[in-house]
């Protein structure tokens, strides 16, 4: 009944995790949740009123299939400030969600018979996501010890003559880490002697610290950016996960491929939605700064708590709003009838034990590490961190 095509997507490995969660806060049991990839700040006032105005004037019917033209050409001026790239509307499509954009690229370039290279540990969805299309995902393990950066020497090497695409996140979704500018140029150039495209996702591209500058490969050179389709959003930046609106830029005739894909499947995003996008694109640098500052707090203060913590070891992240800190040494050990094999049972354990909801390391392609949104309250980090120590105390 159910096609391969769906039946061959791996489940993700938090489903059983979400699942418990929600049993445990029926049975009335308080989790704090640092499970989830989303800000925990409103949205901020003026983006919010300015959806309110969109609904009055009326900007609730059908958009073009790859958005307003006002929204494309504000995504332009945005990309041409801050990333140093000249795109016009016509090479830029608005879809419900960065996520959207990525599907419709790998659905437009890729096909049975291609591969396409995902640096690990990666983010969930990308795995499924390339195999919807028929294509093989290939990865390539980056290690710890060199913070996860980009190892130029074995991507080089895993690409054959199927290699269609390579999927780059930076900063880094589970990592933390941001990909420089000599790294990005040697995989650009490689990509353009290859003939394969590079899938930029850029969404957490404003989550930078430590004064880390954030460079979109495309913008390197005229022949990388011909073989780059960007993606970005309005999700992580400006705390607008529900609104759906992420957009991607690129060559014109895949933009046009992707459109008409879009057209057929969802049609235009949300209307009010792109209407308040072009607040949060002109007018949200402050929000943005305040949230910025006040996630950085938590993570020097996250990471710091973890790494007190006899048995683990955490990388500084340099973006985004994850610490991966390494969890092997509890493995072997038990307490009670928890006994620690995986990731996955550490974070079982501290789910139930501690009252903490953590991903593990293996949705990400990463076996000895756990991640951590600190996405969430000082107060809930403080006391989410208090209760992981006490609890990762009791094994012996
Ligand atoms: C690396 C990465 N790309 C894309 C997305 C999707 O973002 P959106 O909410 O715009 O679909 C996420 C969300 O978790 C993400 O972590």
């Amino acid at each position: 009944m159910i096609s391969s095509r769906i039946k061959n997507m791996t489940p993700s490995a938090t489903i059983e995790i979400t699942e418990k969660i929600a049993e445990l806060k029926k049975a009335g049991v308080e989790i704090i949740a640092f499970n989830i990839g989303e800000p925990d700040f409103d949205t901020p006032e003026n983006i919010r009123n300015k959806a309110k105005e969109g609904l009055d004037l009326g900007h609730t019917r059908y958009t073009p299939a790859a958005g307003t033209i006002e929204l494309r050409e504000e995504i332009a001026k945005k990309l041409y400030k801050d990333n140093n790239l000249k795109y016009t509307y016509k090479d830029i499509i608005v879809s419900s969600g960065a996520k959207q954009s990525i599907m419709n690229a790998l659905l437009t370039l890729c096909e049975k018979g291609d591969e396409v290279i995902i640096p690990s540990p990666y983010w969930v969805s990308y795995i499924e996501m390339v195999k919807l299309t028929g294509a093989k995902p290939v990865l390539v393990q980056l290690e710890e010890k060199d913070n996860f950066s980009l190892d130029i020497e074995k991507i080089n090497k895993s690409i054959t003559s199927k290699t269609k695409c390579i999927m780059l996140n930076s900063p880094n979704n589970p990592t933390g880490s941001i990909y420089n500018e000599d790294q990005l140029l040697q995989i650009g150039n490689i990509c353009v002697d290859n003939d394969i495209f590079i899938l930029a996702d850029e969404i957490y591209e404003k989550l930078i610290y430590d004064g880390e500058k954030h460079i979109s490969i495309g913008a390197l050179s005229d022949k990388i950016k011909g073989k780059t389709i960007l993606i970005n959003g309005v999700s992580k930046t400006y705390a607008m996960t529900g609104w759906r609106i992420g957009y991607a830029a690129g060559p014109k005739d895949i933009i046009k491929a992707m459109t008409d894909l879009q057209g057929h499947m969802t049609t235009g995003p949300n209307a009010p939605a792109q209407y308040a996008t072009l607040e949060a694109l002109q007018n949200t640098e402050q929000a943005v700064e305040i949230m910025v500052k006040e996630f950085d707090k938590r993570r020097k203060y996250i990471v710091d708590r973890l790494n007190s913590i006899e048995g683990i070891s955490c990388n500084l992240p340099k973006g985004a709003f994850y610490a991966m800190p390494n969890i092997k040494s509890f493995y072997g050990k038990s307490y009670g009838n928890y006994k620690i094999g995986n990731s996955m049972d550490l974070t079982n354990y501290l789910l139930e034990e501690a009252r903490i909801a953590v991903a593990p390391g293996e949705a990400f392609g990463i076996s000895n590490n756990i991640r951590i949104a600190y996405s969430n309250s000082m107060e809930n980090i403080e006391k989410g961190m208090n209760q992981m120590e006490k609890a990762l105390k009791k094994l012996k």
